[in-house]
């Protein structure tokens, strides 16, 4: 009856059991099963029988059982972890397979003689467009089974969920079915990787390489420990999770637990929480506790000045208690006095030695404050501060918040996207330093991207009609001050990340930062005002001159990101197209502005010289024209940045008429632009790029 399980056990090794397991029994391979944890010898036919017979249950896991469609016997089915069942043991109202999958609505549902299965209940107290990963978390209905883990639990990836009806499709651990060329094609689909697992894959497929399956071991820091609530394996003294299984952490020193989920790669789902919580504060001084003086817990004589003020010498500090009179505090040099609204301020201990005029609990502290700037050095995450009694979220503005074991959770910038669902957050310390901002700022490209592009089909007026500001987010207005009497209005520019503007070259050559302002995306205005974005740096390409106009690219840094909101987006670059952009005969939209200030956009075919230059011709449709202010004004094709989505990139740069403008205009239909596409400027651009986004900390 178990016929089909004995396809695969002969070839079944354990590399990373069998070495050094010294004092495992020797099992018999013929008959015999090894268990993982121990290396205890169990019958063979007790492996994937549905019966734990190892201590954790490693004869039954999904790792061990998982099998190959193929090896389908008549009148049986696959438990999704692989254990096979006869059919009778489906939807019988008895939870046969370990994992329950035999019972799951999904598959009974459609069973003849089916269970009247109770509805499973996935919205709990949340709303009816939300599932309950745990009680009061909820996550939007369309997060279910889409191969991403949203629930802290991963609920929202859970077998229970995800099980899929079909009978004869190969399904993963989870139940989420795959097509059959996504199993054993050396790359990993399923969220707990079992369409790459050697039972599955072993004889079935010429071209796979074997990888052993990928595991989440429990913290070997020692902080962190799987809680009761964690269904876990074990491997000697190693306790882990296979991918895709939920596991509770608890920090050992504070208690604090939370979920998480292993992940394909070996790696946590969501930062590990830190552990770093404030110690609690006994004061048994009787000088600073209240009992002798007035109350002061923070008081520490390295950083706490004392004044007594009807003293002689006021100069002369004092040292607590401090008994009825009038005080004024001081802090050692680096040091904040907190409450800061009662800061050089004289205070007075009255008679019951309480401090009078002042909020309760008063306790002056002299205390390091982490700094707000440098949580705003990494641009594409935005901070949330977390107060440290409580956890309860607050203003990261208010500086004097800032305090040790204030904990910062990070999302991504408006107009970035998640790459990731882990979440990151950092610690202040006690020298008021963030404890891992510095790595975190280092790797945020691999946490949220720019979401360029990506507007609805966007229809542009085709010759110089005005067009809604929205469809070209990117574009915004240069002001220069050459002679330093007063600034205007002299080019577009195009944002490629919230901070940083691609112009042409000759717009800011020759000019210095603080000659340039960048006004606001939408309409351009002829002045400039109070809240338009100091640069920080500007240069132009090495290879421009105004001698030698090619290559007639600038690019701008301001001093702050720009705000947009939530339906704008950066423009893209094509350098992250999958297909290779042929520029030449291409059409183009150019995106301006009108002499009124509205943004308008003009359509032309490109034309890319034999010689390349880098620059492109582009001939006007319809009579559009450019003028003088359009200099630095994108070029924009449609281009592919992924397999599937289709965007709008930046290709190029106005720089120049082709020929003398017409009637003395200055306006021309024929007009060359500098193309960015080329190898050296792309480098140029991040070698720009990368020199100002630091991530150095001081
Ligand atoms: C598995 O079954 C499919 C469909 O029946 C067949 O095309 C394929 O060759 C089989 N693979 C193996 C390894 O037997
Ligand atoms: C953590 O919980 C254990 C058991 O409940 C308890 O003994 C211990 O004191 C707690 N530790 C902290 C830091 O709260
Ligand atoms: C302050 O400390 C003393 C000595 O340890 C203790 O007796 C007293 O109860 C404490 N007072 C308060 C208010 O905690
Ligand atoms: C602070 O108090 C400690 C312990 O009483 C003493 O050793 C130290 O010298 C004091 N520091 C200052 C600056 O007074
Ligand atoms: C700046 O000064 C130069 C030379 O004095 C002059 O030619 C130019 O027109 C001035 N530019 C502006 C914007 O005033
Ligand atoms: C730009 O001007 C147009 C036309 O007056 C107006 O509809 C639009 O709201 C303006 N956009 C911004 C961002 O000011
Ligand atoms: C490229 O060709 C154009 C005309 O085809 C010519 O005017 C220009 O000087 C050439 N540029 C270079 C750098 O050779
Ligand atoms: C620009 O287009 C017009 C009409 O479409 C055509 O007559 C002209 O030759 C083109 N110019 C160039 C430089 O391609």
């Amino acid at each position: 009856m178990f016929h089909g399980l004995y396809l695969y056990w002969k070839s079944f090794v354990w590399p990373l059991l069998i070495v050094g397991l010294a004092s495992a029994e020797v099992c018999d391979e013929n008959s015999q099963y090894q268990c993982e944890e121990y290396g205890k010898c169990i019958p063979i036919m007790d492996r994937c029988n549905g019966t734990p017979d190892c201590k954790y249950g490693s004869d039954e896991s999904f790792a061990e059982c998982k099998a190959h469609l193929n090896d389908s016997v008549a009148d049986m089915f696959y438990c999704a972890s692989g254990i096979l069942m006869i059919d009778e043991q489906l939807c019988n109202n008895v939870r046969d397979c370990p994992d329950g999958s035999d019972e799951l609505p999904q598959l009974c549902e459609y069973e003849p003689f089916g269970l009247k299965f109770k509805d499973l209940n996935i919205q709990g107290k949340c709303r009816s467009s939300e599932i309950e990963c745990l009680p009061g978390e909820c996550v939007p209905k369309n997060k279910k089974c889409d191969g991403r883990i949203d629930c802290s639990n991963g609920r929202d990836e859970s077998l229970e969920l995800c099980l899929d009806s079909c009978r004869d499709c190969f399904k993963c651990a989870n139940g989420v079915a795959i097509n059959s060329e996504l199993v054993c094609d050396n790359k990993i689909d399923c969220l707990d990787g079992s369409d790459e697992l050697r039972n599955v894959c072993q004889g079935n497929s010429k071209s796979w390489i074997e990888t052993l399956p990928a595991i989440c071991i429990e913290p070997p820091d020692g902080k962190h420990r799987f809680t009761d609530n964690t269904i876990f394996h074990m491997r000697k003294e190693t306790r882990f999770v296979y991918p895709n299984q939920p596991a509770e952490l608890q920090c050992q020193s504070n208690n604090q637990t939370a979920w998480n989920v292993c992940m394909k790669d070996g790696s946590w789902n969501r930062e590990l929480p830190s552990c770093t919580t404030m110690p609690k504060i006994v004061n048994r001084n009787p000088d600073t506790n209240g009992t002798n003086g007035c109350r002061m817990d923070w008081y520490n004589n390295e950083t706490m000045i004392i004044y007594r003020l009807q003293e002689s010498d006021q100069t002369k500090p004092i040292v607590p208690p401090i008994t009825v009179g009038e005080v004024r505090f001081g802090c050692e040099y680096g040091n904040t006095f907190l409450p800061h609204i009662y800061e050089g301020s004289s205070l007075f201990c009255d008679f019951e030695e309480t401090w009078n005029w002042s909020q309760e609990n008063f306790n002056p502290r002299c205390t390091k404050l982490c700094r707000l700037e440098d949580l705003n050095i990494i641009n594409s995450l935005t901070p949330t501060c977390l107060n440290s009694k409580d956890g309860s979220k607050f203003n990261c503005d208010d500086e004097y918040s800032l305090i040790p074991y204030t904990t910062v959770k990070f999302g991504c910038t408006e107009g970035f996207k998640r790459l990731t669902d882990n979440e990151y957050s950092v610690t202040c310390n006690e020298n008021g330093i963030w404890e891992g901002l510095q790595e975190l700022c280092l790797k945020q490209d691999k946490l949220c991207t720019y979401e360029c592009g990506r507007n609805e089909a966007t229809m542009f007026s085709a010759n110089g009609v005005s067009t809604n500001s929205h469809h070209a987010s990117w574009v915004v207005p240069i002001y220069t001050n050459p002679n330093d009497t007063q600034y205007s209005f002299a080019c577009a520019g195009n944002l490629i990340e919230l901070n940083i503007v691609l112009t042409a070259g000759h717009c800011v050559y020759g000019l210095k930062a603080g000659q340039i302002r960048v006004g606001h995306t939408g309409n351009r205005s002829q002045t400039i005002h109070e809240s338009f974005y100091v640069v920080k740096h500007a240069e132009s390409y090495q290879g421009y001159y105004p001698t030698h106009p090619y290559h007639d690219v600038g690019i701008i840094i301001l001093d702050k990101r720009i705000r947009l909101r939530q339906d704008l987006h950066v423009v893209c670059l094509p350098y992250y197209s999958p297909t290779p952009l042929n520029l030449d005969q291409s059409f183009s939209n150019v995106l301006s502005w009108s002499a009124d200030g509205y943004l308008m956009s003009v359509t032309g075919a490109i034309t890319e010289p034999i010689n390349k230059t880098g620059d492109v011709t582009i001939n006007l449709s319809s009579n559009g024209k450019l003028c003088p202010g359009d200099s630095g004004a994108g070029l924009i094709v449609s281009c592919r940045t992924s397999v599937l989505q289709s965007d709008q990139c930046l290709v190029g740069v106005v720089s120049r008429a082709l020929r003398p403008g017409e009637h003395g205009t200055m306006c021309s239909g024929e007009v060359i632009a500098a193309s960015i596409t080329g190898v050296y400027i792309q480098a140029w651009i991040e070698e720009v790029k990368n020199s100002f986004s630091r991530c150095s900390i001081s």
